[in-house]
């Protein structure tokens, strides 16, 4: 059965089952009261304001009767304000005695940054006090007010903050997610539901990860908010509000004073953490499908890539591997060791790499399963508030969670990877199901006896007969009932009331699951393979994950909406600082179609993360599947691995500075209302950009061309982009890809593997812009370890000479530069390198003039006229 199935089996039982105990949990739930009308809650009264060196700090008094909205208001507050740096400010309210719960300090590490004088910040904090609302506060940039609590009353009760911020009309806002959606939310009418939910994307729903970030773009200029929380929340913009409900915590608000949108996210990445270094062939292309039958089947599929002449760099598998679908095992018929190993050898051979899957949940078995025994040995799984092992049901079973809280939870994680590796040592890891993912609700194993079901596939058990849920436990049913996909905030994961080994309950740190574990993960590949990059794929993330994993979008639909949404998704996570990201090609669910595989590969090869993937039961999608497809695909990663160079720099950007690699017109173009709500193109970078065919049956794209020259990449023709829509053709097995006029592109010939390519010469695509100019920059380094060297290349073209300069670095770059396209430049007879002249081979085409036959060193400066 496949997972969709059986979740809509779950959904569908949930609603309508009869049991008891559920008729119990719908009443309860349906005391949960749902935000309809504003009870007048009297806000706070400010005093005692005390100025610091970098900030200032003021205690909040409750300013009349509790108004008990959905939880105890706390009376007394503490304001710290801080001007962390230049650009970022941070307002944190907080109860004054510390009990709210706060995000624990080495679960995600804050940059502190180094406080500076309110006079040199690029923002300002005014507090202000209304007879109605109470205390409120204005952050500014200039005079613009950029957030605006004013009349709105500050409600802060245990498990209830409400912070409301004034908006224009019409706001532009990206981010707040994860939810599959347009890139820039409808600002009338947006809810952000915050709570991590291991089942299949819906569109707009909340799904697999938290990032509250969000940025805004007015009068030209991007700004950007972060709320530090981790519990449960709606942020929700009407027309002129965005409004927080958050379910408990405290009220930890940084502000970011842009004015870019790459500033933005610089800032917040500054905050929380930049993006972690990747090895090189990550940016390969990767396959991978739910349902392969063996070993053997996946031979095949490498061998048929090859045959097809279309580059693979990763093969994947999915939980098909495993015995009984049981972690850290392999099936001894169809997936047997010794043939993986086999696999891993001939892959390695060729330069190709394996990634397999892991998931957090561990079979309930401790008669015949090491992994559970050491586990509960060593006392590392999630309790029950009675002290319990808390037992859900994924792939393989009743199942157990890690805690990462608990004292020995990574070490034993650790222990029990290094004795996979030991006998696998494969190139990267897939973590699933880190919400974490239960196929149940509650602890829905207790009671039996370890090991008592037998194994994959097994009935569901969605709704444990004997559960009942506590009125009045408001931890299981919040006051406020955030907008959760699904009924209540345990459904299809750990329980709310459960106990972490720190003694804190699941309902604090639920969102925390997917980047504690990939921090647990990270750990173990760093101490394994010392100076090795690790290359890890997380499912659920939060704030800061960037700093340890890549993500893929999770379990989207082969349909031409996914398709479209797909870019969105990238945009959204370049925001949140993990800007290695991309969706399952093809789609994950249903049955892909020809054109639509062939079309998704052209959107996909452009990913950062490119990766096609499909689900158990549907029609194999690997792309050699369908010559179009085929052909699609081979032309579309030629471009990809011709653009290698530049993809690794700027994912080195990201690294060094949070930029993001796949992004929206509007970060380029911020002062063109036309592309607020672009995302239907994208840019890598900021000097390619692809207008893919996103509808079904088109053969012509109507893409936007910012003012601007634009050449071709394929035929080297123009486009001058006049802030309008101009149709492009389209042809099934094409997909239109310019490059910015003013920009180089640092390239290398495609060959079928990145190490191969990684070999060849180095060209530049230097696209004049309507003065003749253009600049660019090259970074490279070994691809694969922390200490190696680098460097970085500048280059910048006018008037017919080309500078190459070395900005920084000592690392040796072998290829020479071989091969010159002047886009947007003729009459060039002779070419002078130096001051020496040297024979070249010239080639005009449509007003463009390629050179090959240099032999230039890019490790030294070099001036070459371009007589
Ligand atoms: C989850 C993942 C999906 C994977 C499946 C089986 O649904 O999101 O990518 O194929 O589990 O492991």
């Amino acid at each position: 059965m496949s997972m969709r199935k059986l979740l809509g089996l779950c959904v569908i039982v949930l609603w309508t089952g009869a049991q008891p105990a559920i008729a119990t949990r719908q009443a309860v739930l349906s005391a949960a009261v749902l935000h309809t009308q504003q009870v007048a809650c009297p806000g706070y009264v400010a005093s005692n304001v005390s100025n610091t060196d970098d900030g200032f700090m003021a205690e909040l008094a409750l300013a009349g009767p509790p108004c008990a909205l959905y939880g105890k208001d706390i009376k007394r507050l503490t304001l710290d304000v801080r001007f962390d740096t230049k650009n970022r400010l941070h307002v944190h309210i907080k109860d004054t005695d510390g009990h709210q719960f706060q995000i624990p300090k080495d679960v995600l590490v804050l940059d502190s940054g180094h406080g500076v004088r309110n006079t040199s910040s690029n923002l300002r904090f005014d507090h202000f006090h209304d007879d109605v609302s109470g205390f409120g506060f204005r952050v500014s940039r200039g005079d613009q007010v950029i957030f605006d609590t004013v009349g709105h009353p500050l409600i802060f009760e245990d498990q209830y903050i409400e912070v409301t911020s004034n908006l224009p009309v019409d706001a532009n806002i990206y981010g707040m997610g994860e939810s599959p959606d347009f890139f820039r939310r409808n600002p009338a009418n947006t809810t952000k539901t915050l709570w991590n939910r291991g089942s299949p994307d819906l569109f707009q729903q909340n799904v697999y990860g938290s990032h509250s970030i969000y940025m805004e773009l007015r009068d030209s200029q991007f700004h950007g908010t972060y709320l530090h929380n981790s519990h449960g929340m709606d942020i929700i913009l009407t027309n002129s509000t965005i409004q927080y409900r958050v379910l408990g915590g405290t009220a930890d608000f940084y502000f970011f004073s842009g004015p870019s949108a790459l500033d933005v996210i610089d800032q917040y990445t500054e905050l929380v953490g930049r993006p972690s270094r990747i090895p090189y062939w990550a940016l390969g292309f990767h396959n991978c499908r739910y349902g392969y039958k063996s070993v053997y089947e996946v031979n095949d599929v490498i061998a048929n890539y090859s045959k097809a002449n279309i580059p693979l760099e990763v093969a994947w598998t999915d939980i098909d591997y495993m015995d009984g679908t049981r972690d850290f095992t392999f099936d001894p018929v169809n997936f047997p060791l010794a043939e993986m190993q086999k696999q891993l050898a001939y892959l390695h051979a060729r330069g190709q790499k394996m990634v397999l899957i892991t998931d957090p949940a561990i079979l309930y078995d401790n008669s015949s399963y090491g992994v559970y025994a050491r586990g509960h040995e060593q006392d590392v799984f999630i309790k029950n508030a009675d002290g319990s092992e808390f037992i859900g049901q994924v792939w393989p079973g009743y199942t157990v969670f890690p805690d990462w809280f608990a004292r020995n939870t990574s070490s034993w994680w650790s222990g029990e990877l290094k004795r996979y590796f030991d006998q696998l040592p494969i190139d990267g890891m897939w973590i699933d199901m880190n919400e974490a993912a239960s196929f149940c609700t509650g602890s829905c194993g207790t009671g039996k006896p370890a090991g008592s079901i037998p194994p994959y596939p097994w009935t569901l058990d969605p709704q444990p007969p004997h559960r009942v849920i506590n009125p009045s436990d408001t931890f299981l049913v919040p006051p406020y009932a955030i907008h959760n996909y699904e009924v209540e905030l345990s459904d299809l994961t750990i329980e709310t009331t459960a106990r972490h080994a720190n003694g804190v309950s699941e309902y604090h740190v639920h969102n925390l699951y997917g980047h504690m574990e990939s921090k647990a993960t990270r750990d173990f590949l760093v101490n394994y393979r010392p100076n090795q990059r690790p290359f890890i794929l997380s499912r659920s993330t939060f704030a800061g994950s960037g700093a340890l994993v890549s993500h893929w979008t999770g379990d989207n639909s082969a349909s031409w909406k996914d398709l479209h949404i797909s870019i969105a998704s990238s945009f959204d996570f370049g925001i949140f600082g993990i800007p290695m990201v991309g969706a399952d090609i093809c789609g994950f669910f249903g049955n892909t179609t020809e054109e639509l595989c062939a079309r998704w590969i052209e959107v996909g090869a452009f990913y950062p993360f490119s990766r096609v993937h499909s689900a158990l039961a549907y029609s194999p999608q690997e792309i050699y599947r369908w010559e179009s497809v085929a052909e699609a695909g081979r032309r579309a990663l030629r471009v990809r691995y011709a653009l290698l160079p530049y993809f690794y720099t700027n994912y080195q950007r990201s690294v060094e500075n949070g930029w993001p690699v796949a992004r929206p017109l509007i970060f380029e173009f911020p002062h063109v209302p036309a592309v607020v709500d672009n995302d239907r193109q994208l840019l890598v970078g900021d000097g390619i950009l692809v207008s893919p065919v996103l509808v079904e049956g088109a053969t012509s794209v109507a893409a936007f061309f910012p003012v601007g020259i634009w050449y071709d990449w394929y035929d080297y023709s123009v486009i001058k982009g006049t802030n309008d829509i101009v149709t492009l053709s389209a042809p099934l097995e094409h997909v239109n890809v310019h490059v910015r006029g003013g920009k180089i592109v640092p390239t290398q010939e495609p060959s079928m593997t990145t190490a191969e390519s990684r070999k060849n010469d180095f060209g530049l695509v230097v696209a004049v812009d309507e003065h003749g100019a253009a600049t660019g920059e090259l970074y490279v380094d070994d691809g694969e370890t922390f200490d190696t060297a680098a460097r970085w290349v500048q280059f910048s073209y006018a008037k017919k000479s080309l500078s190459i300069g070395q900005r920084s670095g000592q690392f040796k770059i072998s290829p020479l530069l071989s091969k010159l396209v002047l886009l947007g430049v003729t009459g060039v007879s002779q070419v002078v390198v130096n001051g020496s002249s040297v024979n070249v081979n010239f080639k005009v085409v449509n007003g463009s003039t390629v050179i090959t036959g240099l032999n230039i060193d890019l490790n030294v400066n070099s001036v070459v006229a371009l007589n």
